[in-house]
């Protein structure tokens, strides 16, 4: 089984996800991290030397290899991956999607004061929030084509819905 988690930057991917493998007994997968590894740079380097272009390709890559075998896993998706190369087609296909809906007023006090998002960079919290506001209604209407929509979920909530569906 692929579970893929899918929603803002701060929305609980990684937070949610990593107890959610262990419970369910599979790998946890946090696709940044896989995107790391394979350039050997973190995020922020590989947007600042190489640029947005190569980090969409690099994970959409990442997606389409995991998606393409046959592990079981949960994966933290990266906030944008669904929405470059058709990723949300290639994630709906292989498995099953969860949308993890928060708030803006909560994403921003959650990212607030990280500076390792170089989509969310910002000079002040104001702007921060503009640009968080900005990226959630121009991705919303792609995250909301998961299999499932969940708000502001706990690991219980979640765990109840891949029950129902298995
Ligand atoms: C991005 C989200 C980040 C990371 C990169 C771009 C985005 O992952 O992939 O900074 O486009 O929303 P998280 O959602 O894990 O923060």
């Amino acid at each position: 089984m692929k579970i893929y988690l899918i929603g803002m930057p701060g929305s609980g991917k990684s937070t949610l996800g990593k107890p959610l493998a262990s419970e369910l007994g599979i790998p946890f997968v946090d696709q940044d991290k896989e995107i790391e590894d394979r350039e050997g740079k973190t995020v922020k380097e590989i947007f600042a030397s190489l640029g947005e272009d190569h980090f969409r390709q690099t994970e959409a890559q990442v997606l389409r290899e995991w998606a393409g075998s046959e592990k079981s896993f949960v994966m933290a998706t990266g906030g944008g991956s669904p929405c470059f190369y058709n990723g949300i087609e290639i994630i709906r296909q292989s498995g099953l999607s969860i949308f993890i809906d928060v708030s803006v007023a909560e994403l921003l006090k959650r990212v607030g004061a990280n500076k390792d998002r170089p989509l969310l960079h910002a000079n002040d919290l104001k702007e921060k929030e503009e640009r968080l506001a900005g990226l959630y209604e121009k991705r919303l209407p792609i995250y909301q084509q998961a299999h499932v929509i969940l708000h502001h979920p706990t690991l219980k909530s979640l765990l109840e819905v891949i029950q129902l569906r298995k």
